[in-house]
């Protein structure tokens, strides 16, 4: 199957390596078209590109020729997934905040495929307060980025902010066009913890490790579905090929889980992440001392991030699949939260026993839907991840016969 990749170039040195990463896409399937910004046009010439790619350049926001040959919003309409590359750090600011002054930035706000990145500045430039603080919207806004590398810089010095090699970009892309069962599906999953804030040095949160989360994004990756994991705080590594989006709070999670849903509404939604049900009603500004007197903590609740999820109207509803920890009678608790949660698939575990449960690496899983059950015998969670993926995949088949 043909796809469809729109490549933005913007000015700055490395706009050169981008006139190779052309012909490395097509290499590998992908129909590519290309925009430059102004600067852009300056290093290298959009004939440059137009030649490579056998299509006009768009170069400009404002110009009747190239607005009604394809119009912003149809070209943003096009591709199944944008790469900017270069991504200089003026640029990341635009998008982070928003800007549609320039055919790039336009292009990138109404867009509604995922977007990747491939920085390329001076260090000092990458590692400032502002650029580190616009590259945390981007990716809590569920955009990717790709490097910067290591390495020697165009201004002399050696450091990180260097635009990865073309063919290191086609790698990274590679492990999102995946083949399998759910290839051309795309995934969100939530994973790990979530902290709730007490003060700047004091939070609440829970067991999980995220071990289960970060299993089951892997082996949807497997199966060839496009991955994003919105996780909590753990101690485990990216798992590769996955949009990784770190999260803090619950309503971070919740933030995180809504702007990817609203940019692009993925097929299926894992909610494995053990949500604080509450949060404290107000996080101190300065450290809490201690009295001599007991204290008393005023806990909110957090919103449901399945239950919202769930509850969206058709077009933006994943198909939903949800985790239940019970200590005692899990297939009667488990149905009840299925309903009340309106999830398609709801896998229970017993926690709270001598084996399974959160810090463990073996579980067990009884799975439950509308007209059926079925048990997942204890065993590593790798292999669960992996016997779950085949039965979400059975279940979303089922549901979405045309997929
Ligand atoms: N969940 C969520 N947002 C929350 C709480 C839970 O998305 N604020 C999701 C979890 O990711 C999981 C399921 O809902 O898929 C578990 O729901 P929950 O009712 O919290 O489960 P338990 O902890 O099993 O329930 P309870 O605390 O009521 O026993």
């Amino acid at each position: 199957m043909k796809k469809n990749i729109l490549l933005g170039v913007c000015g700055g040195v490395a706009a050169y390596k981008s006139a190779e990463l052309v012909r490395l896409l097509q290499r590998e399937g992908f129909e590519v078209r290309v925009m430059m910004t102004a600067a852009a046009a300056r290093f290298v010439g959009p004939l440059t590109f137009q030649a490579l790619s056998g299509h006009p350049v768009a170069t400009n926001l404002l110009d009747a020729d190239q607005e009604s040959a394809m119009g912003h919003i149809r070209l943003a309409r096009w591709p199944d997934q944008i790469l900017i590359a270069p991504a200089t750090a003026h640029f990341m600011a635009r998008i982070a905040h928003g800007l549609a002054d320039d055919i790039l930035s336009a292009v990138c706000l109404a867009a509604r495929v995922p977007i990747r990145l491939a920085p390329a500045m001076n260090t000092a430039m990458w590692l400032n307060p502002a650029t580190q603080s616009n590259r945390q919207v981007l990716e809590s806004r569920g955009i990717r980025l790709l490097g910067p590398g290591q390495g020697e810089l165009a201004c002399g010095e050696s450091g990180e902010g260097r635009m990865l090699d073309p063919d290191e970009i086609i790698d990274r892309l590679r492990e999102t066009f995946q083949t399998g069962p759910l290839q051309g599906q795309s995934a969100l999953v939530t994973a790990g913890p979530t902290r709730e804030p007490l003060d700047p040095v004091r939070f609440i949160s829970n067991r999980s490790s995220g071990k289960m989360g970060y299993a089951l994004a892997e082996a949807l990756r497997s199966a060839g579905a496009s991955v994003t994991l919105v996780s909590g705080p753990v101690a485990l590594p990216a798992p590769p090929g996955v949009e990784l989006i770190r999260v803090e709070t619950a309503l971070q999670m919740r933030d995180a889980v809504m702007a990817r849903i609203s940019q692009a509404p993925p097929g299926l939604f894992v909610a494995c992440a053990a949500v604080a049900d509450y949060r404290p009603e107000h996080a101190a500004s300065g450290k809490i001392k201690k009295t001599d007197a007991n204290m008393t903590l005023s806990l909110t609740r957090n919103p449901d991030i399945l239950t919202e999820v769930a509850a969206l109207p058709p077009g933006s509803r994943p198909f939903c699949v949800g985790f239940a920890a019970e200590t005692e009678d899990i297939r009667r608790l488990g149905e009840e939260k299925r309903r009340c949660k309106g999830v398609d698939l709801l896998a229970a575990n017993l926690v709270g026993g001598p084996q399974g449960g959160f810090e463990d690496n073996n579980n067990a899983l009884t799975l439950l839907w509308a007209d059926g059950q079925a048990e997942l015998p204890m065993m590593p969670k790798r292999e669960l991840a992996a016997a779950l993926v085949s039965f979400i995949e059975e279940r979303f088949f089922a549901c979405n016969p045309s997929s």
